[in-house]
């Protein structure tokens, strides 16, 4: 029986925007199995803890049954290493994405060179879409409708209030 193919898909996700859940629908048929990756990154520091984030994508992806969520400490590519995947995905806004991403993904194929990294170009309706922007209008009490998925809306902005 051929391998599943299995891929990645890493992030701060705090929180889960649109934008990520339309990258993880696109990648779920690519791939036998998607795993989002909640994973940290030591440039920013997070509303949400790992756990409420992965909870929020937990809500949201229950209808596709070949994608799943894990919290990770630790270096992407023994994540991807210690699921058996083979490619991690990513997602590309603009050019302002590019060189970041470009630097992440030589530096992953330098640790690992078995492990590839893909890209798939977000959707136009969500090129202006980020989790700080969400972050952004919800502490200013602005409507995050349409920012984020239905379903996680309230969860976001009670949070937001406690932290207010
Ligand atoms: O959504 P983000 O914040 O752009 O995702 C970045 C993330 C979490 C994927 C990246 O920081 C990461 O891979 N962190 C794990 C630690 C690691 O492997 N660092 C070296 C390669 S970036």
């Amino acid at each position: 029986m051929p391998k599943e193919r299995i891929a990645i898909y890493p992030g701060s996700f705090d929180p889960l925007t649109n934008g990520h859940l339309d990258i993880i629908c696109r990648a779920s048929k690519l791939f036998d199995k998607l795993i989002v990756g909640v994973l940290h990154n030591d440039a920013k520091k997070c509303l949400f803890t790992m756990e409420e984030r992965a909870d929020l994508i937990s809500k949201c992806i229950g209808d596709m049954p070949n994608v799943s969520v894990q919290t990770f400490n630790g270096l992407l590519v023994d994540f991807v290493k210690k699921n058996e995947g083979i490619v991690i995905v990513k997602g590309l806004r603009a050019v302002s994405d590019y060189e970041y991403e470009l630097q992440m993904a030589a530096l992953n194929k330098h640790i690992d060179s078995n492990i590839e990294t893909i890209f798939l170009m977000a959707d136009v309706q969500n090129s202006f879409l980020s989790s700080s922007v969400v972050k952004d209008v919800a502490k200013h009490g602005g409507d995050v409708r349409g920012l984020v998925p239905d379903r996680i809306i309230d969860d976001i902005q009670s949070h937001m209030k406690c932290k207010l």
